[in-house]
């Protein structure tokens, strides 16, 4: 092993194997300083438009110490505020016992404590006795403050940094990258929240990369392959899968079964995929796998199955009005199956269903997060169910995520081990977890991936 110690500085390929040092994981001074350095600088993923879609629907979205107060303030307008009333401090919308964050519709806002009360625009409308005050509580003094908000991909995104660049060029290149897939579209089929005993960082890096496949999930081993890329795209990243051999990577998520008789492992691999994971697909795409075998002769290559399948399913979602994107093969190729949205946001997207990851710091403890994820997919008109965030204990979640639950504890345990000499993900497939340490580094200062 070379020496190490020189801080990466090219940082678009990250090709070169690197270790990244377990102090972001396990500091509880690095927890602390993410609160400043990173949670209020950064663009966040606070929810989901559909949540809000009449005027006076809100919701709110913590992280850390901070709350905000997400509203939809006009048919045209989402604002979002400081969680807190300007008079004496007090929380002004409280986050309901064991729920994941408040969630309602009001005309306006008022505190519990002393009675003032806000509009929809977070301008102060009562307060009681203000004469008491002088004349003082003008110029906004006893307002909301607000908080910058955009939207993208049906997402609410927040920042707490008032001087922060603008979303758009945050979210470059993934916005554009997955704009084809049309995830504006999509509406929630589950989600699931749980407060989990490892740092949020393990948590999100459970799910970048496709090395950990075989090992622990070996069930897929028997559907094909799943050796993928991942590549640092900026802030972000993205990961895929290498393309069979000889044949173009192209398919993004939604891959055949490989092995003797494809229409076969492709039923296989779907209905364990929908029993076992309960993503990454949807009814339609398992039932017409499931007819594969009556449907097309045996020994159909394996380029016509996937054809046949993908144009089958498509065409019934069609006819009972839903209408999947269309997204060039070479598109997909690059666009992979996945994009770590920096710095605790997961994609994982495809043109009819996509699977959403969340972790957030639990306090400042380095050992806990808030983890969570949402499974979307297209829906007739009218038709997506209405779901809430359900607290799910971890041997209540999917099998197929409960394998990953499997290693998050024992990582954090791990890494506190004063033997342990730092990680050192693949370059290949694991560079998502590299490219999120450079990128934690420019904003916490310390932490970098070390060369050898
Ligand atoms: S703290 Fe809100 S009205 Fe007093
Ligand atoms: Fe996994």
């Amino acid at each position: 092993m070379g020496e190490i110690g020189k801080i990466v500085q090219a940082p678009e390929d990250l090709v070169a194997p690197v270790n990244v040092p377990a102090e972001a994981y396990i500091s509880p001074d690095y927890a602390r300083a993410e609160v400043d350095r990173l949670w209020r600088k950064v663009w966040l993923q606070a929810g989901r438009l559909e949540d809000i879609p009449e005027v006076g629907d809100y919701i709110t979205f913590d992280i850390v110490h901070d709350s905000v107060i997400i509203v939809r303030a006009s048919a045209q307008e989402i604002r979002a505020f400081h969680n807190v009333c300007p008079h004496r401090g007090r929380k002004l919308v409280d986050v309901p016992a064991g729920k994941r964050n408040a969630r309602g519709t009001r005309k306006n806002f008022i505190c519990g404590y002393h009675g003032w009360t806000f509009g929809l625009d977070g301008a102060n409308t009562y307060v009681e006795h203000q004469e008491d005050w002088q004349g003082h509580l003008c110029g906004g003094l006893a307002d909301l403050g607000t908080v910058r908000v955009d939207t993208w991909g049906g997402w609410i995104w927040i920042n707490l940094d008032a001087e922060a660049g603008p979303l758009a060029e945050y979210l470059n290149p993934a916005a554009a990258m997955l704009d084809p897939y049309g995830l504006e579209n999509m509406r929630p089929r589950w989600r699931k929240w749980v407060i989990f005993e490892c740092n949020w960082k393990v948590a999100m890096e459970a799910f970048c990369e496709t090395y950990h496949v075989s090992t622990t999930h070996p069930e897929f081993m028997d559907f094909g392959q799943f050796r993928g890329w991942a590549r640092n795209q900026g802030l972000h990243s993205n990961i895929g899968y290498d393309a069979p051999k000889g044949q173009e990577e192209d398919s993004g998520k939604l891959r055949l079964g490989t092995g003797e008789d494809p229409r076969a492992t492709t039923a296989e691999m779907q209905n364990f995929t929908w029993a076992n994971a309960n993503t990454n697909t949807t009814m339609t795409l398992v039932s017409v796998a499931n007819r594969l075998k009556d449907e097309l002769p045996e020994g159909t290559p394996a380029a016509d199955v996937s054809k046949y399948w993908l144009q089958t399913a498509r065409a019934e979602d069609e006819a009972r009005g839903v209408v999947w994107a269309q997204v060039d093969p070479a598109h997909t190729a690059q666009a992979g199956t996945a994009w770590q949205i920096f710095p605790n946001f997961q994609i994982g997207h495809a043109v009819n269903n996509m699977l959403c990851y969340q972790a957030r710091p639990y306090g400042t403890d380095p050992d806990k997060c808030i983890f969570e994820a949402a499974v979307y997919e297209l829906w007739p008109e009218g038709e997506a169910p209405a779901t809430e965030w359900e607290y799910t204990e971890p041997q209540d979640w999917p099998p197929v995520l409960q394998q990953d639950f499997a290693n998050m504890a024992a990582v954090q345990q791990g890494m506190k081990n004063v033997g342990f000499r730092g990680g050192q993900p693949n370059p290949y497939m694991e560079r998502s977890v590299a490219s999120l340490h450079m990128n934690l580094a420019r904003f916490m200062g310390t932490g970098a991936p070390r060369t050898y």
